[in-house]
C-alpha cells in the first residue's frame, strides 16, 4: 500500500467571510462547510488534508514554505492575491509541488483586473466558476495527478 497522499489546502484573504460575503457572487456556503466537504472527500479517497486560511500574504507564504517536503500537492484559492502577488507565486513555485488553483467565481467573466492570475502560470491546472464545486473538482484533479505520478 502506498503512503496516503497529503494535500495542503490554502485559502487566501477574505475567504473566511464566505457565507456572508457577496453571496450573489460566492454563494451562501461557509468556509467551514467547504473544508468539511473537502475533508470527507479526502477521507473517502484515502488522502490527508491540511487546511489553512489567512488574510496575510506573509502568513500564507510561511505556511507554503513550511509544508514543502511534508505534503505532496497544494490546492489553493489565493483570493485577491491571485491578481497581485508575485511573492505568493514564487513561494508556490519554490515548493516544486503540483499546484491546483481554484476560484468560486468565474474570474474571466468579471472585472478586467481579475482576468490575470500570477498563480496560473505555475499551476498544474485551474478550476473557476463552479462555486464550492470548484474546490471538490480541483481536489479530485490534484489527487488524480498525484496518484498518476505515484504509480510512476
Ligand atoms: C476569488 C476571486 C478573486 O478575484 C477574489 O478576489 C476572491 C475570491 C474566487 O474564489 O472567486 O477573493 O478567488
Amino acid at each position: 500500500m502506498p503512503d496516503p497522499l497529503r494535500v495542503l489546502v490554502v485559502h487566501g484573504p477574505n475567504l473566511n467571510l464566505l457565507g456572508s460575503r457577496e453571496p450573489a457572487l460566492y454563494g451562501a456556503i461557509t468556509l467551514g462547510e467547504i473544508d468539511a466537504r473537502l475533508a470527507s472527500q479526502a477521507k473517502e479517497a484515502g488522502a490527508e488534508l491540511e487546511l489553512f486560511q489567512s488574510n496575510h500574504e506573509g502568513a500564507l507564504i510561511d505556511r507554503i514554505q513550511e509544508s514543502a517536503g511534508l505534503v505532496d500537492g497544494i490546492l489553493i484559492n489565493p483570493g485577491g492575491l491571485t491578481h497581485t502577488s508575485v511573492a505568493l507565486r514564487d513561494a508556490l513555485a519554490a515548493t516544486t509541488l503540483p499546484v491546483v488553483e481554484v476560484h468560486l467565481s468565474n474570474v474571466h467573466a468579471r472585472e478586467e483586473f481579475r482576468r490575470h492570475s500570477y498563480v496560473s502560470g505555475i499551476a498544474r491546472g485551474v478550476v473557476v466558476g463552479f462555486g464550492a464545486r470548484s474546490y471538490t473538482l480541483g481536489l479530485d484533479a490534484l489527487l488524480h495527478v498525484l496518484r498518476t505520478s505515484q504509480e510512476g
